[in-house]
């Protein structure tokens, strides 16, 4: 299984014998189905090259922080909100440390402050010093802001002693990166989540529609899973691989995708609407191509049902969370949703800009809920995707509490 699918990995690489096994570590990796992208530090350099690590990487490796070159072409702040989990195999007794102290002295370490994601270290040291006091702190300080610790194992070492500090065999840290993603948060729930445009046909061959990718449905579809949930995706028409273990359904149209959503309510805790449903369809829909015959034609058009409106006044409501995609005043037309169409949560999605909504890999949204609002700042579908699923478990369990 491909637990790490569509995951950005960043593996840190610093100076210690164990250094070696960050190549296997890559393959392990990729083979859970991760990108990933290496960053060295000076001393790595000195037990392995670049070289090995890009080959396997697929990926330029970044060693310098003040390469104009290289910063160019992703600079660090770029690669700290690339990586979905930052993950230092080996880290060094001196890497803890810096690591610890929030120092920022090479490229590593700072991108370990300018990150977002979650930072897991996989310690190989000798053993009296990773028994040494200050390394013992230094542990306990990591620990206290959450950053995940791999190991380390136990056995011979390199330099002959015996004891803690030999950092852990690739294929068991692959397995430990994939757990960091799974949060059971949602264990036992069933989530429903619409995603992608509709189309409604004019005729066999035409119909009208919007830019919506499925992008933004399919990656909470992915993050619910994580999270322990049970999901079904009601899919309009997109070009998507469906999350491994989601039960997806396709549909074409609004009035199907309704269907589907009603049929589904029998199980459902959670719904999300994340689909770009068309409002209006044409008021008939002809049987054959409709000839180019005359200069101006005009289609008369009728609303389609509102699906979300629907599940929020339905007999077995689950907790229903909207988005709202608006191009301007967008925190208070969202508001205006969330009242309107009787939503637990709504999340405000700003469509004019291209860079993020639409059919692009990123977005930045605000999440409402009627006690309050939270803005979450421009990430990946992917990573957003976890910090909404987070909001929306809370306010859930929290709606369930009451
Ligand atoms: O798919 P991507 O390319 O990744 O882009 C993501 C997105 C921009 C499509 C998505 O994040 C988003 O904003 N989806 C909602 C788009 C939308 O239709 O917004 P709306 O403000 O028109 O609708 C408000 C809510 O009502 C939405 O939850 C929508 O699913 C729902 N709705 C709307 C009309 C309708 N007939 N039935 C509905 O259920």
């Amino acid at each position: 299984m491909q637990q790490l699918n569509n995951k950005q990995i960043l593996l840190g690489v610093t100076g210690g014998i164990a250094a070696y096994k960050a190549a296997e570590l890559i393959r392990r990796l990729q083979d859970f189905g991760a990108e990933v992208r290496v960053v060295m530090t000076k001393g790595a350099q000195e037990f392995i090259t670049p070289l090995t690590l890009q080959a396997l990487s697929g990926n330029p490796v970044h060693y310098d922080l003040l390469d104009t070159e290289a910063e160019a072409a992703m600079g660090h702040i770029e690669l700290a909100r690339w990586a979905d989990l930052v993950v230092v195999a080996p880290a060094s007794a001196d890497f803890m440390a810096r690591l610890a102290s929030g120092q920022a002295d090479d490229l590593l370490t700072t991108l370990c402050l300018a990150t977002d994601a979650g930072i897991a270290i996989a310690p190989a040291m000798n053993q009296a010093m990773w028994r040494d006091s200050s390394t013992q702190a230094n542990l306990q300080t990591l620990i206290d802001r959450q950053v995940a610790i791999f190991g380390p194992g136990d056995g011979s070492q390199a330099c002959g002693d015996i004891g803690p500090g030999r950092m852990l065999e690739a294929a068991t840290l692959a397995e430990m990166t994939a757990d960091q993603f799974q949060s059971r948060e949602l264990d036992g729930i069933s989530v429903v989540i619409t995603a992608g445009p509709t189309r409604e046909a004019i005729d066999p061959v035409r119909y009208i529609s919007n830019h919506s990718s499925g992008k933004m449905g399919f990656a909470l579809a992915q993050a619910a899973i994580e999270a322990g949930a049970s999901v079904t995706l009601i899919a309009g028409p997109v070009s998507l691989a469906t999350p491994d273990r989601v039960q997806r359904i396709d549909v074409e149209s609004a009035e199907q995708m309704h269907r589907a959503t009603l049929d589904s309510l029998a199980k459902c805790d959670i719904f999300i609407g994340a689909a770009a449903v068309a409002d209006y369809r044409p008021a008939t829909s002809v049987k054959q191509k409709i000839k180019k015959s005359v200069d101006t034609m005009s289609i008369e058009l009728v609303r389609n049902p509102d699906i979300i409106s629907a599940v929020a006044s339905h007999k077995q409501r689950p907790f229903t969370v909207g988005f709202a995609a608006e191009t301007q005043d967008v925190v208070s037309y969202a508001k205006g949703k969330l009242v309107k169409k009787n939503l637990d949560l709504i999340i405000a999605n700003d469509v004019s800009n291209a860079e993020i909504g639409f059919n692009s890999d990123n977005n930045a949204v605000t999440v409402i809920w009627n006690k309050g609002e939270k803005a979450l700042p421009t990430a990946s579908k992917q990573q957003l995707s976890r910090c909404l699923l987070k909001e929306i478990s809370q306010s859930y369990k929290e709606n369930q509490a009451t």
